[in-house]
């Protein structure tokens, strides 16, 4: 246990985690440069396309130190993105040191003070590492002094380092030697294990990776799962390489897989502690939470025929993210569907993409919305959720609606804080904070609705400080706002999927927004047809599609016969392709247009 290192390596996205860990895994022999593709840790398709890391993995490495000694080093990766917070706080529980990964060109970004202060309230060893030293672009010295100023630590401390040259990855390993603390814990004590992170596997079912805090897990063990309160047998436990290596027993301080058989990944949950069935811990590992889908949307087969399709194609996604929730939703105006909630936006993505990709399925999402509290006036106190604006009660039984918020922290240039501020506070947030961390970059804190960001947020600010703006959030609390559901009609019938919940300074300019351009997408039919958004019974914006006047069979003169039963037909064929509501046509793509908010 003396030999063995546990540590996880982050940074802002595009900082190079993905490459350093290769060249850790080169240098350590653990992968052989003939084996070695672009990237190793990152497994899906999906994930090296986008370049980020989805899902968390482990691999162990072995270092022969100058010392004489070779050390044993668990590398933990942290998936990157914010949607995925809470694997990367396990993921930091499990480990004693972070590598600090600061690109040397671009300095301190967001992303790397709001990992640091996870890893940092998990008391972890911090190393900083500047990277990417080898860029003619890389401002070594400004970037060594932010990184002082921010860790209060010495210049020396700093390990520069390139991920592609090779420099500077012997000194990495040697500090992770020298100063990341060897795990301490009792072997002889009862089992505490803690899950950081699963995968899915066809043949083996779900493997649940872990370390050991205290005790020892032998192969065979009854061993119980503490939260969700299943007991299973360890049919096979083992440390990970490249690929599975099985042992027969593991102790304190390591990290490694487990296999039970289990076939369905939600009864494993990450942040659970495994301990044995006899003798079990008295405690559990301290911060485990139901991961809550954050982002909700309707997902509806384009046609009607596909929902079973659909419903095989969710349950099967489900079987390897837990983390997606669906429940069936029936639409008025888009048939059977279902209601799928979200860690957040860019997991929305992935599930589409998947959806398209593995499944052939094409699917209309209706507009995401973050899960609401909602207080009627019979209950003030009995909190409903809300996870789709059609729950909300009657505006006249409501008593208050709360909504999500979260701490937002951006990194710019000074010339931009005024533009920053105007689309904040255009948003609804209020600055906290404002903290220089050189003449040249301030670091501003907002605290922002979950709702107003999960959309054009990113953009905005992306164009606003021309791409000098880096941006990362975590979640705070939640808030009472004044929040009211908009409904759309189209000649007096509400149009189901295109309800939302909006604040209501916003209302008006939303419903303008939606009327206009369904009146864009509505083709003209026989009578007038009147589009509307409203609040309860009041009308806040109004569009009208003119009647149309000709009959579409007048060109053909009544002269050839067979042209136009051709057109009739292609009419037809058509309307398949249309929604009824009321005695509206709407067409399939107004749907997808109007959603697409721009
Ligand atoms: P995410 O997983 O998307 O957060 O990215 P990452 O932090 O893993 O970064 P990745 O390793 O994918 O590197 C990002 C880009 O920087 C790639 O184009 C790399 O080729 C490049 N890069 C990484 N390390 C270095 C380096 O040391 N020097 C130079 N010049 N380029 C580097």
């Amino acid at each position: 246990m003396d030999n063995i290192r546990n540590f996880c390596v982050i940074a802002h996205i595009d900082h190079g985690k993905s490459t350093l860990s290769d060249r850790l895994l080169e240098y350590t022999n653990t992968i052989s440069e003939r084996k070695m593709k672009d990237q190793a840790l990152d497994s899906m398709d999906l994930e090296r396309e986008r370049g980020i890391t989805i899902k968390s993995h482990a691999i162990q490495l072995n270092y022969p130190h100058s010392d004489g000694t070779t050390y044993t080093f668990n590398l933990i990766d942290t998936p990157g993105h914010v949607d995925f917070s809470y694997e990367v706080s396990r993921s930091i529980a499990a480990c004693e040191g972070a590598l600090l990964l600061v690109d040397a060109s671009q300095g301190i970004q967001a992303q790397t003070i709001s990992n640091l202060y996870l890893a940092l309230e998990h008391d972890l060893e911090i190393i900083p590492v500047l990277n990417k030293v080898d860029m003619d672009s890389a401002l070594v010295e400004e970037s060594t002094d932010e990184i002082v100023d921010l860790l209060g630590c010495a210049p020396e401390d700093v390990v520069l380092a390139s991920g592609k040259t090779g420099f500077g990855v012997e000194n990495i390993l040697s500090a992770i030697v020298e100063r990341v603390p060897a795990p301490d814990g009792d072997p002889k004590a009862p089992l505490t294990a803690l899950i950081f992170d699963s995968v899915f596997n066809p043949f083996r079912g779900v493997i649940a990776y872990f370390r050991i805090f205290n005790g020892t897990l032998k192969k065979g063990d009854a061993v119980r799962f503490v939260h969700t309160e299943n007991e299973y047998v360890a049919d096979e436990i083992g440390v990970l390489q490249l690929d599975m290596h099985p042992r027969e027993s593991l102790s304190v301080g390591d990290v490694g897989y487990i296999i039970t058989g289990i076939k369905v990944s939600k009864e494993i949950k990450v942040g659970d502690t495994i301990t044995h069935v006899e003798n079990p811990a008295k405690s559990v590992i301290q911060g485990f939470e139901e991961v809550k889908p954050m982002v909700f949307a309707g997902i509806f087969p384009i046609d009607n025929d596909d929902f079973e399709d659909l419903r095989d194609s969710l349950e099967k996604l489900q079987l390897n993210d837990a983390s997606l929730v669906y429940e069936p939703e029936s639409s008025a105006a888009l048939g059977f569907g279902f209601r799928c909630g979200f860690l957040g936006m860019l997991h929305l993505e992935i599930i589409q993409e998947r959806l398209s990709r593995e499944f052939d399925q094409e699917v209309i999402t209706t507009v995401p919305n973050v899960s609401y509290f909602a207080y009627t006036n019979r209950a003030p106190n009995d909190r409903l959720i809300i996870n789709t604006p059609n729950d909300l009660p009657d505006p006249t039984l409501l008593n208050r609606v709360e909504e999500p918020f979260i701490q937002a922290q951006i990194i710019t240039k000074p010339e931009y804080i005024g533009g920053i501020m105007t689309l904040c506070m255009d948003k609804r947030g209020t600055m906290t904070k404002q903290v220089y961390l050189t003449t040249e970059r301030v670091e501003l804190t907002f605290e922002l609705p979950l709702a107003e960001i999960v959309f054009d947020f990113y953009d905005r600010l992306k164009s606003i400080s021309r791409g000098y703006a880096s941006f990362d959030y975590t979640p705070l609390d939640y808030r009472e706002s004044d929040l009211v559901k908009m409904d759309i009609l189209l000649n007096n019938d509400p149009v189901d999927a295109l309800s939302a919940l909006v604040h209501r300074e916003k209302a008006e300019a939303f419903g303008r927004k939606i009327c206009k351009k369904l009146k864009e997408l509505l083709p003209r039919q026989q009578f007038k047809i009147a589009i509307q958004a409203s609040i309860g019974a009041r009308v806040v914006a109004r569009e009208t599609v003119s009647a149309l006047r000709k009959d579409v069979t007048a060109k053909c003169y009544g002269g050839d016969i067979s042209r136009k039963r051709k057109l009739l037909e292609k009419q037809k064929k058509g309307k398949k392709k249309m929604r009824q509501i009321g005695n509206v046509e709407v067409p399939q793509k107004a749907f997808l247009e109007v959603l697409k908010l721009d």
